[in-house]
């Protein structure tokens, strides 16, 4: 057992960018034992005048410990639940924002780095007041490429979707009606899907521990089932991974294997998370299936994981999202898939950390093995209030005053889209009768009273503006569309 430690902090305020000056809090924490759940009324903090001079009154002050404090009464929820869920876990708060995972002493770390000759690390830091940012706001985001998003970000055309198409050979559209002629297949005028479309989602992994449980019958009661790559959902599997399809997020490689991927299934949504390919249009005009682009995959740098992006994409449309098949139990050394042979290139405790985090944050419901026993009761999860409260805490430490602009306070670029533009629809003039003829733009002319209610208050709520990312994970980078009616 670690002996309590005494830390002091720089916190809050930074927020570069913004203009605004914050004033610079240290907190020091008292005593971060593993015992302290009632930590959140243990800490005393100071201001540390100096610097920039004293640009808030006393209430922005007060406002800024009120909000901290928030922040600690979630933290200490954060921790208990981590305690209850994270199958020896421990959570451990450093200060308002910053939360630290440890697996117990002794943990196996199997995985050994062979270019660094490390073993991964038992401890894990994470910015909770920033992931709580990010991840909250992917519930309001439309994660699908449209032309409408290429037409109000400047850029779009020239720069961005150059980008997206591999067999343009150049690193601009010099030639906008080529581009367009690559693009029109898979580029619907507006959002597809929308925000809060369904109830429960399930998240279905890769992972060979899905073969341990009978989960095939609980991933089907979902309202939408999201695969990844070229999983198989046959008879074979059914008992363990279910036979629902709904949408399947592919990386290039698996891109290239579509029509054997999406055999038996006309109505599969396949979204690829890279880019446009001569090859890939040509399998597209063949196929029953609505196919997509991927919007929000960060371009250049190393691909997350398709499990992250599986999870992004369902937050963007459901309320509840389970993953199942993240091998996210202990001491689990099999790096399989549940229909293949080993794989590499996993750091298992990270992620095992990253995800109970998430599910403590009510981001996502884990289901595994080792969890399939006990009842699946969510109790201990912060509540959608407690998350709201904490969300909009973390928001103002971030921007100041500035956290009050609301739904739209991250909109950096915006457009207009009038009500004329109710297409074009996605396709080509030389498509196959297959798809022709099928119900492949089901998505895009679905008219909104046919969405659920809670899809459409939302809706409402944003004064019908679909919100996009501009790049990757940035939070203050937002393109938002404004369709007026
Ligand atoms: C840790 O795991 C590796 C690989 O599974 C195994 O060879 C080793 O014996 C284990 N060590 C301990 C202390 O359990
Ligand atoms: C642009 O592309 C279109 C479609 O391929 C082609 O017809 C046209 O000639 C091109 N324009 C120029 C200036 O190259
Ligand atoms: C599709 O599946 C059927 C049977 O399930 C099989 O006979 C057929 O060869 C498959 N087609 C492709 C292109 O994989
Ligand atoms: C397309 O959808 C309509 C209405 O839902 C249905 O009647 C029709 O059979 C579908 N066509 C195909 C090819 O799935
Ligand atoms: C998401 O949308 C809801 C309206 O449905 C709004 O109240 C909330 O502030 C938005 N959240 C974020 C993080 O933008």
């Amino acid at each position: 057992m670690r002996v309590s430690q005494s830390q002091s902090h720089k916190a809050a305020g930074g927020g570069g960018g913004g203009g605004r000056r914050h004033r610079v809090i240290y907190l020091v924490l008292a005593a971060a034992s593993f015992t302290l759940v009632v930590f959140a009324i243990q800490f005393s903090l100071f201001t540390g005048g100096s610097g920039g001079g004293d640009q808030f009154q006393k209430l922005d002050l007060e406002q800024q410990q009120h909000h901290v404090q928030i922040l600690h009464h979630f933290h200490s929820n954060v921790q208990q639940c981590v305690a209850n869920r994270g199958l020896g876990l421990t959570a451990h708060i450093i200060d308002h924002c910053n939360l630290l995972l440890k697996f117990p002493q002794g943990t196996n770390s199997t995985w050994y780095n062979e270019q660094f000759k490390i073993y991964e690390p038992l401890e894990y830091k994470y910015n909770v007041c920033e992931t709580l940012l990010l991840w909250e706001q992917y519930r309001n985001m439309t994660t699908v490429l449209t032309r409408e998003y290429l037409d109000v970000r400047p850029d779009g055309w020239e720069d961005y979707a150059a980008k997206r198409i591999a067999q343009l050979g150049a690193d601009k559209c010099y030639n906008r009606t080529l581009c367009e002629e690559y693009f029109n297949l898979i580029l619907p005028a507006k959002p597809p899907f929308h925000p809060r479309q369904f109830h429960k989602c399930a998240v279905v992994g890769n992972s060979g521990d899905l073969l341990k449980t009978e989960f095939g019958e609980e991933i089907d009661g979902h309202d939408a089932v999201i695969r990844d790559n070229e999983a198989p959902v046959n008879e074979k599997y059914a008992k363990y991974v279910g036979q629902k399809r709904d949408f399947r997020l592919v990386v290039r490689g698996a891109a290239r294997n579509m029509i054997t991927i999406l055999n038996g299934s006309a109505t599969e949504v396949l979204i690829i998370k890279s880019v446009i390919h001569r090859d890939f249009n040509a399998m597209i005009k063949k196929i029953p299936n609505p196919v997509y682009l991927f919007q929000g995959i960060v371009l250049r740098r190393g691909a997350k994981g398709t499990g992250m992006k599986s999870i992004e994409l369902a937050l963007s449309m459901c309320d509840i999202v389970d993953i199942y098949g993240f091998t996210v139990d202990p001491g689990y050394t099999e790096w399989t898939r549940y229909f293949s042979t080993p794989r590499k290139g996993h750091n298992p405790l990270q992620g095992r950390a990253y995800y109970q985090l998430l599910e403590c944050l009510g981001v996502i419901r884990i289901h595994s093995p080792m969890r399939s026993k006990r009842k699946q009761d969510w109790s201990d999860v912060p509540t959608r209030e407690m998350i709201s409260r904490a969300h909009a805490a973390a928001l103002h430490l971030k921007r100041g005053q500035d956290g009050d602009l609301g739904q739209f306070g991250s909109c950096k670029v915006w457009g207009n889209v009038g009500p004329k533009s109710n297409g074009p629809i996605s396709g080509s003039p030389d498509m196959s009768s297959v798809r022709k003829f099928s119900n492949y733009s089901k998505w895009e002319v679905m008219p909104s009273e046919s969405l659920r209610k809670e899809a459409q208050d939302h809706y409402s709520q944003m004064e019908g503006v679909s919100l996009y990312k501009m790049d990757g994970n940035k939070l203050d980078d937002l393109v938002c569309v404004r369709h007026s009616s």
